[in-house]
C-alpha cells in the first residue's frame, strides 16, 4: 500500500516552506499527504499545497493516536517542538500500530535542533562531529550543558530514538542550524537566530558579540533545509534505506560561518536601516547582557544561547543520500541585507 504521510508545522517557518516545495519536488507514488493543522483557516490554507488538512490538537494523545491509526499514516515529519518528546511518544506509539495493521514499515521524523549538538550541551567542539559519527547516540546520550531546557531537548533525541527502536519504528533526528531566508509557506515567514541577533541590536542600538574569540556555527539557506526534508522522504517512499535510530541523525547545512562575520554583516545592514547607532560590533559587558536578556524575554546568562555559542557539528548523511545543496555557507553574509530587510519588516507589521 502507497505510504500515506502526515507532515506537522505546516503554519510555520521550517513547515510551511517544506509544504510549498512538496509539488515541485516530483515525490514518488505515495498515498495521501496530510497537513496537521489547528485552526480552520490553517486547513484552509493548507490546500493550496494539493495535501488534506487533518484537525488535531496534539495535545490530545487519543485523538491524535485515532487519526494517524484511522487514516493509516505510515510516514510523519514532525516539525512542531524540539523541546518536550510526549507527542513524539504519542506518534511513535502510534505508527507501530500502523505498521501491526498494514504491514507497511513506518517512519517517524522529528526536528531537532543544531544546539542540541553543540557548547550548550557540552558537546565536542575541537575537531568536525559528523552527523554520521557512530558514536554520535553515545555522545548525546553522556553529554549535558548548565540549562535544563536544553538538556530536555537533548534526551528528546534520545528518548524518540529508544521509543522508535523499541516499536519497530523507523526514526530520523533532524537538525535545522541556523535557518535564513524567506519562509515559502503561508504562515511564519522569519527564521529564529538571525531575529535574535536583529532583536537584541533594536533593544540597545547596537550589534553585540557574547563570546570571546571567533566560534562558529553551521548555517542553511531555508530552500536547502527543506530540500533536505524532501530527500529523506523521496527515500523513504523509494525504499531505500538511509540510516534510521543510532544511525538516522541528519544536519542541514551547507557549512559553517563564524558568529563574527555573521554580526559584522547584519549590523552592517541595521545601519543601513538606521536600526542601529553605528556597524560597529562590540563585547557585551554584564550590563549589556542584561539589557540584552530583556529584549530576548530570557535571563542574562542564555542570551549566548540564543545568538552565540560553537558548534562544530557537521553534515555529511545528507550528501551521502543525494542532497545536494543549492547555497554556500557564505551566502549568509551576502544575504544578511534582505535577512534584515525581511526581520524589520516582520517586526514592523
Ligand atoms: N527556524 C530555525 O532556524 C530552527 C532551527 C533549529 C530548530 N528549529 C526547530 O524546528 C521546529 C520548527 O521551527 P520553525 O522555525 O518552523 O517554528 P515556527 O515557525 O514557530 O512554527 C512552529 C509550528 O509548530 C506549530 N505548533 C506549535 N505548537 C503546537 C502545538 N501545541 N500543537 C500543534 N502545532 C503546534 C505551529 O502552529 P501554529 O501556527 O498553529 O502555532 C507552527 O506550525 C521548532 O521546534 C524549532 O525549535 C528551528
Amino acid at each position: 500500500m502507497a505510504p500515506n504521510i502526515l507532515i506537522t508545522g505546516g503554519s510555520g517557518y521550517l513547515g510551511g516552506s517544506l509544504l510549498a516545495n512538496l509539488k515541485p519536488a516530483n515525490l514518488p507514488s505515495h498515498g495521501c499527504i496530510f497537513a496537521a493543522v489547528r485552526k480552520p483557516e490553517q486547513a484552509e490554507a493548507v490546500k493550496q499545497y494539493n495535501v488534506m488538512p487533518l484537525t488535531l490538537d496534539l495535545d490530545d494523545a487519543d485523538g491524535t493516536t485515532k487519526a494517524i491509526i484511522d487514516n493509516e499514516i505510515s510516514v510523519i515529519f514532525f516539525l512542531v517542538d524540539a523541546i518536550k518528546s510526549q507527542t513524539q511518544l504519542t506518534m511513535i506509539k502510534a505508527l507501530a500500530e500502523v505498521k501491526k495493521k498494514t504491514g507497511n514499515e513506518v517512519h517517524f521524523l522529528h526536528t531537532t535542533g543544531a544546539k542540541m549538538f553543540s557548547s550548550h550541551v557540552g558537546h565536542p567542539t575541537d575537531k568536525p562531529l559528523l552527523d554520521t559519527d557512530p558514536k554520535l547516540y553515545d555522545i548525546q546520550k553522556s553529554h549535558q550543558g548548565p540549562f535544563d531546557i536544553m538538556n530536555t531537548a537533548l534526551s528528546t533525541n534520545n528518548i524518540v530514538i529508544d521509543a522508535a527502536e523499541a516499536r519497530g519504528v523507523r526514526c530520523y533526528i533532524f537538525a535545522p542550524c541556523i535557518v535564513y531566508g524567506k519562509g515559502e509557506g503561508f504562515g511564519n515567514k522569519i527564521s529564529i537566530q538571525t531575529v535574535a541577533i536583529v532583536q537584541a541590536a533594536r533593544a540597545l542600538q547596537q550589534v553585540y558579540k557574547t563570546d570571546p574569540g571567533n566560534p562558529t556555527w553551521p548555517v542553511c539557506h531555508v530552500y536547502d533545509n527543506t530540500t533536505l526534508y524532501l530527500q529523506i522522504l523521496r527515500k523513504i517512499l523509494e525504499g531505500e534505506e538511509i540510516g534510521y535510530g543510532k544511525n538516522g541523525y541528519f544536519l542541514a547545512s551547507s557549512g559553517s560561518v563564524p558568529w563574527n562575520d555573521l554580526y559584522a554583516a547584519m549590523a552592517r545592514a541595521l545601519a543601513q536601516h538606521g536600526a542601529v547607532d553605528d556597524e560597529a560590533v562590540k563585547e557585551a559587558d554584564e550590563g549589556v547582557l542584561k539589557k540584552m536578556g530583556e529584549a530576548l524575554k530570557c535571563s542574562p546568562d542564555f542570551v549566548a544561547v540564543q545568538l552565540a555559542g560553537t558548534c562544530a557539528y557537521t553534515a555529511e548523511h545528507g550528501k551521502r543520500i543525494g542532497w545536494v545543496p543549492k547555497y554556500s555557507a557564505e551566502h549568509i553574509l551576502e544575504a544578511a541585507s534582505a535577512e534584515v530587510e525581511l526581520i524589520l519588516k516582520h517586526q514592523a507589521a
